[in-house]
């Protein structure tokens, strides 16, 4: 089953709301007709509501950049499933390399957001990724099949099928030292070998691989030939209109 690429622009701790809805609308009318290729822009939580408004009726889809593991509670400074739902969002960025390692979020936290975000219908991203170190040390696959492992633990197969898994390599994020396509593929496809004994290969086969990590116009279409990337999770150059426009519309 061929797996539709997905084009994902997190935002981070970037743009306020009029900045944030003048980008939307600029790449909401880029896709216009747009079908061979999904588009989605995580703004932070406080823009959120703003650019779904903006970007409605457009194929953009609209991420919320993290969420609680319970619906509504005690817990300062986090948000809930159905906030992000009544702001217009309908996916979620999840175990973030940056939510990892500054706010030392673990694969027990990462898998009970994810749980909580299937049983609200938010789609997850779930981010995978070794740091600098780990991959030196040769422990890469490692490290990204525990993350994946006990990220999805306890979901159905049947579930499996929304969630979108991102490989980040933590060395490549905001340093615009990318990946090499060789370096992505191998992490790819063994991501997918690990989903496949994890479930079925034929589940595995439909299940979306994003890379991130400094993805860029001039890197773009050499990542997204190789068979086992999905598509890309772009920071940096998601901020910028005309950057992330001609990373959408990668040949
Ligand atoms: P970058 O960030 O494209 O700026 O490297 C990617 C990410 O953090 O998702």
């Amino acid at each position: 089953m061929a797996r539709r690429p997905l084009i994902a622009g997190n935002w981070k701790m970037y743009l306020t709301t009029a900045k944030a809805v003048e980008l939307a609308e600029a790449v909401a009318a880029s896709c216009a007709g747009l079908s061979d290729r999904e588009v989605m822009i995580a703004p932070s939580f406080t823009a959120l509501t703003a650019v779904a408004e903006a970007v409605a009726g457009s194929p953009v889809r609209v991420a919320g950049q993290n969420v609680a593991w319970e619906k509504e509670g005690a817990y300062t400074g986090e948000i809930s499933p159905v906030m992000l739902q009544d702001a217009g969002a309908g996916m979620v960025i999840l175990g973030h390399s940056e939510r990892r390692h500054i706010f030392a979020e673990d694969n027990a936290m990462v898998n009970r957001r994810l749980l909580c975000a299937l049983q609200f219908e938010l789609t997850p991203i779930l981010c995978v990724g070794e740091t600098l170190a780990e991959r030196e040390q040769g422990n890469t696959f490692k490290v990204v099949e525990k993350q994946l492992s006990q990220g999805v633990q306890g979901v159905a197969g049947e579930q499996m099928k929304q969630v979108v898994i991102a490989y980040e390599p933590v060395w490549a994020i905001g340093t615009g030292k990318t990946a090499t396509k060789e370096q992505a593929q191998e992490v790819h496809g063994s991501i997918r070998n690990v989903l496949a004994g994890l479930y079925e290969k034929t589940l595995a086969d439909e299940i979306r691989i994003l890379y991130g990590g400094s993805v860029k116009p001039d890197n773009v279409d050499s990542l997204m030939a190789q068979p086992d990337i999905d598509g890309a999770l772009v920071g940096g150059a998601a901020l910028k209109f005309e950057s992330f426009d001609r990373i959408i519309h990668f040949s």
